[in-house]
């Protein structure tokens, strides 16, 4: 199946990153989110990242404006998705709202469509359910931020065909990134890994352990991590994390992904890290 035309739902933190790895990689781009001001946050985050490529010399100005000129922001899904070849869903984290938007997609992307998501720890296999074609939804599952970072989790769902999963393969690698195969899985196998970890952090620092400070310190030099858990948790967002490790903990039933109070308190706050501004470390100052 030949790709040329890319649907990303979301402008946000991963959605923009998405949209501008793919046109980066020669495809057509539709961009959809719900409110304008997130497409423009979205495409000012474009601009930015692709100006940072052309101070260090990866690419020209030139290459900059044709890979702008490939992504069209928009906020209607049928825009978005009637031409679509592979549609990637990276909208906020809540099963109810996926869920909906696959129904939706599924009535308007051509038949040969892959729909794939985006999601760090809803069901494939859920998401897949709610459309007419549960063979063609995988999981494509980038990582932050989506120009930089190399990996991508390509996710099994109970029915995706492997017809489907050797497209999405080879479209992942189409985007210069390098894929592992992963059978769905609650976290599948960076964030299984990862949230026990993060969560860890949070109750040594509640134990006053030391502080937030000295514990990403701690990890960054000794463990060669290039961001410390607190900082990480920052870059991710807080209320991500909390609902991945939320998951978790609701499907194992482990101690070990419980999510500290001290977690949802900054949560219900409404300090999620980079993206509000204020997390574990303020940024408004900056
Ligand atoms: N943040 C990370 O580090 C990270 C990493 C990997 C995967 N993810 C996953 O990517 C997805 C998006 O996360 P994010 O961090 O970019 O969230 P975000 O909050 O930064 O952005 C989500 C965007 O989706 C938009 N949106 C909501 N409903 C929509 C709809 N019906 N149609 C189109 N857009 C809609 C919102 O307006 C918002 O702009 C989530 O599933 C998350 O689990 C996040």
């Amino acid at each position: 199946m030949e790709i040329k035309t890319v649907a990303v739902l979301g402008a946000g933190t991963m959605g923009h990153g998405i949209a501008q790895v793919c046109a980066q990689a020669g495809y057509r781009v539709y961009m959809r989110d719900i409110e304008q001001r997130f497409i423009d946050n979205g495409m000012k985050g474009i601009e930015k990242s692709l100006s940072k490529f052309v101070e260090k010399g990866k690419i020209t100005e030139e290459e900059k404006q044709a890979i702008l000129g490939r992504i069209t922001p928009t906020l209607d899904l049928e825009e978005a998705c009637k031409e679509a070849d592979v549609v990637i869903e990276a909208i906020i984290e809540n099963p109810e709202v996926k869920k909906k938007v696959f129904q939706e997609i599924d009535s308007i992307a051509p038949p040969h469509a892959i729909l794939a998501s985006n999601t760090s720890s809803i069901s494939i296999t859920l998401l897949a359910a709610s459309t007419k074609r549960p063979e063609k939804v995988i999981g494509l599952h980038f990582f932050n931020p989506p120009p930089i970072m190399r990996l991508i989790e390509i996710i099994k769902g109970e029915q995706t065909s492997e017809e489907t999963f050797k497209i999405a393969e080879e479209f992942s690698r189409s985007l210069g990134k390098v894929t592992v195969s992963i059978n769905e899985a609650p976290g599948f196998a960076v964030n299984r890994i990862l949230m026990p970890a993060l969560m860890e952090a949070v109750y040594a620092l509640q134990e006053g352990l030391g502080t937030k400070e000295d514990i990403d310190t701690a990890i960054k030099l000794g463990l060669n991590w290039p961001m410390g858990p607190f900082e990480l948790m920052d870059f991710i967002g807080l209320d991500v994390c909390l609902y991945v490790a939320n998951v978790l903990y609701e499907e194992f039933q482990d101690s070990k992904y419980r999510a500290p109070y001290l977690l949802k308190k900054k949560v219900m706050a409404g300090h999620l890290g980079r993206k509000t501004g204020k997390g574990w470390y303020d940024y408004t100052k900056k």
